[in-house]
């Protein structure tokens, strides 16, 4: 006899109350609605009803399943079927610092708190699936969508993805992680077809993932581009041999928006639930249009006609239906828009925010300034809006210039444009309070910005890229790695008159910087959020003590970097138009190809600077339990309390001769944020399990950690290594 309705429902939530981590009662919830289901029912929930939703079993008593964006704040509500604005007057959020910044915290538990709290704000909004955090590697500067991501090192992105995740989860939203896999450049996403050697799928691009499985995430999005000739969301061999049965992932793939492309590779390869396709939905006038995903009416018809099993079908099934019942439950509803959500929001900004060059310490700020002159349009533009998938409404957002204003109540601060983009805020997702519109020409501006910081006590200029396309946005890479417009020559020809100039790079990516000799301070400000002036204006003015480190490599120019072709980047048409793209770099990407290259960078990997000092001291190193076991002193040796990022990277002996053994000069493996008070000393030890010193031989079709004579170098940035000491692998 089937169950009433109610009891499948109270049992279901019951199981999802204590379904945190996958058990028997939620499997056997998962079972006995199966169980209960038609093929129709179990068709309607492996395919979107709606651009961000799906319809769950509503006879049974599973709710919708409802998506969003992601990863920054939740997006603001769009129509059923389009991606246009629904126009609602209560879904503003706090608008968080991008991943990049939170990257740039090296701190665990703040990108726990990060995602508790943005899951808080989704919980809120009764999303059961939060879309992020993305861990794509950053391996060209050129990348649209580095900002959304956590650098160009595995470890660092894993790991702080891995809290993040739990954040978000411990409110019963699913953390959705993104974009699996090797979704490293925005152009020609939807189907570039990405040549990578085994080695550096599993040393580079894979490991990020498989901590986000290893952390329990209940979604990952499978990407839009292609993988050995098989676009991502149809592909077994990443999708079921590697992510289900390697690692054991338990919960459900769900497509990028539009990622499908047929019903065959959809149903058997792997992945559970479609979103997107025919990416405007009935607004195109496609009747019925869900009916015709690939995984909809067309994929029912295929059962029915014994061509394809209904077995798999179920397979997806109880992933969906595990995915609702971890995400329907639990006593918290969430909150919003609270005052400890901006707290947090300036918080992280503010420990994200890192400090690249501060000549005879003219930061921070003296707090009797009389005069302050701001310019750049990048002091007044908003940046919380823009970017395409990430834009977000946001209650309020505090403007570099606004920062600096709240700051200095009594002194006298003058704004200047200095420069003009010529870009309007990006459409669509315009909710911004800001007007930026500007119609002097550009020798107007600087000339108006050259008279104005003559007596000024400090010149800030608010530089770098926004997020407009070609620049720092979904969709498409940037063109060049130049900040654009006339910022060069203006901060050129500032500096010729202010040599103490004080440069802060927005940007969620590396660009150049020709100037960097002749300013007098660089601060790398990220994307920020709702609370970007306020973060800014805590580290400028010394309130809080800069401690961020960077998730990726300044390199110098482009050039110097791994990548030297077109089959590298962009990529090339192959004889049917295909556009084709070859990772010949190999492992070698962001610090592991400069440092083992000795290619002297801009800025390297790991850097930032403090208002205090940090000396290090009695390092140690011994091999113990299977595990390399590493510890430090480090004292803060200045006159303020401050924070370090103490890096533990290691050298490891090469397994052969050739490339396949080649080892990257050195690799982070492990890391520590510690809080410090002006003369404090604290001992800090990190440990890393053998296995993971080792590197992944394509022969053996595994890691292995050779045995040998490795280096342990502890140090405060990738290039400023404290202590060397040599272990021994027996
Ligand atoms: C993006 C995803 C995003 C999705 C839904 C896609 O275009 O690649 O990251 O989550 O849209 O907005």
């Amino acid at each position: 006899m089937k169950k009433c309705f109610w009891a499948v429902l109270i049992a279901a939530l019951a199981a999802a109350a204590c379904a945190t981590t996958p058990d028997n009662s939620t499997d056997k919830q998962v079972e006995e609605i199966l169980s209960q289901m038609t093929l129709s029912e179990k068709i309607a929930v492996v395919h979107a009803q709606s651009k961000f939703s799906s319809p769950g079993v509503p006879r049974l008593g599973i709710p919708e399943l409802w998506c969003d964006d992601g990863p920054h704040g939740v997006r603001p509500e769009t129509l059923w079927d389009a991606w246009a604005s629904a126009k609602w007057t209560n879904d503003s959020c706090t608008a968080y610092p991008s991943l990049t910044a939170l990257a740039a915290s090296w701190d665990r538990s703040l990108a726990l708190a990060y995602g508790k709290s943005v899951g808080e704000e989704a919980r809120y909004r009764k999303k059961n699936v939060l879309l992020g955090p993305g861990v794509n590697i950053c391996r060209t500067p050129l990348c649209g969508r580095n900002f959304e991501y956590m650098g160009e090192d595995p470890l660092l992105a894993g790991e702080m993805a891995a809290e993040y995740i739990k954040g978000v989860q411990s409110n019963h939203v699913a953390a959705c992680v993104k974009h699996f896999a090797v979704n490293n450049q925005e152009f020609e996403r939807q189907g570039i077809n990405v040549h990578v050697s085994e080695r550096a799928l599993r040393e580079i691009y894979l490991p990020a993932f498989k901590k986000a499985v290893d952390a329990g995430v209940w979604s990952i999005m499978s990407a839009y581009n292609r993988f050995e000739g098989e676009y991502a969301s149809h592909n077994k061999r990443l999708l079921k041999d590697i992510l289900k049965e390697e690692w054991g992932f338990d919960g459900a793939v769900i497509s990028d928006w539009g990622a499908v492309h047929d019903t065959d590779g959809a149903a058997n390869g792997g992945l559970d639930l479609e979103y997107g396709t025919h990416t405007d939905g009935v607004s195109i006038n496609t009747e019925n249009a869900y009916d015709k995903y690939y995984l909809a009416e067309a994929y029912k018809q295929k059962i029915l006609a014994g061509e394809l099993p209904e077995s798999e079908l179920d397979d997806k099934v109880r992933r969906v239906l595990r995915l609702n019942l971890r995400t329907i439950a639990g006593g918290n509803h969430g909150s919003m828009c609270s005052p400890e959500h901006f707290a947090l929001a300036r918080k992280i900004g503010a420990e994200g925010i890192t400090l690249l060059k501060n000549e005879g310490g003219v930061l921070p700020l003296r707090s009797d300034a009389r005069k302050i002159v701001v310019l750049g349009e990048n002091a007044i533009r908003p940046m919380v809006v823009g970017g395409s998938s990430s834009s977000l409404k946001t209650q309020h957002e505090i403007s570099p210039l606004d920062g600096i204003r709240a700051a200095f109540p009594d002194a006298e601060v003058v704004y200047c444009r200095t420069w003009n983009s010529g870009q309007p805020t990006p459409g669509n997702y315009n909710y911004s309070q800001f007007d930026i519109t500007e119609t002097r020409s550009q020798e107007e501006l600087l000339a108006e910005a050259m008279t104005a910081v003559e007596g000024a006590d400090y010149v800030i200029f608010f530089g770098g890229i926004n997020k407009n396309r070609y620049q720092d946005c979904e969709g498409q890479d940037r063109r060049e790695y130049w900040i654009p417009g006339g910022q060069n020559t203006a901060i050129a020809a500032l500096c010729e008159k202010r040599p103490d100039l004080i440069y802060v790079n927005i940007s969620g990516t590396p660009v150049a910087m020709p100037f960097a000799g002749s300013v007098a301070a660089i601060v790398q400000a990220y994307y920020l959020g709702s609370e970007t002036g306020n973060a800014l204006a805590d580290v400028l003015t010394g309130a809080v003590n800069p401690s961020g480190k960077l998730p990726f490599t300044f390199p110098v120019l482009l050039e110097d970097g791994p990548i030297k072709t077109e089959r590298q980047y962009p990529g090339i048409q192959d004889e049917n138009g295909r556009w084709q793209v070859y990772y010949d770099e190999g492992i070698f990407v962001g610090y592991r190809w400069y440092d083992s290259k000795g290619i002297e960078p801009l800025f390297p990997f790991g850097y930032g600077l403090s208002y205090t000092s940090f000396d290090y001291s009695d390092a140690s190193v011994k091999v113990a339990g299977g595990k390399l076991k590493a510890a430090v002193t480090v004292r803060n040796s200045g006159a303020v309390d401050g924070a370090e990022v103490v890096q533990l990277y290691v050298s490891a002996p090469a397994a052969g001769e050739g490339p396949a053994y080649e080892r990257p000069a050195q690799e982070l493996k492990g890391f520590e944020k510690v809080y410090l008070a002006a003369g404090e000393s604290r001992k800090v030890s990190i440990e890393v399990p053998l296995e993971d010193l080792g590197y992944y031989d394509e022969a053996a079709a595994d890691f292995v950690t050779v045995k040998g004579q490795y280096t342990a170098r502890i140090g405060s940035s990738s290039r400023d290594i404290r202590s060397e000491k040599s272990f021994t692998v027996r």
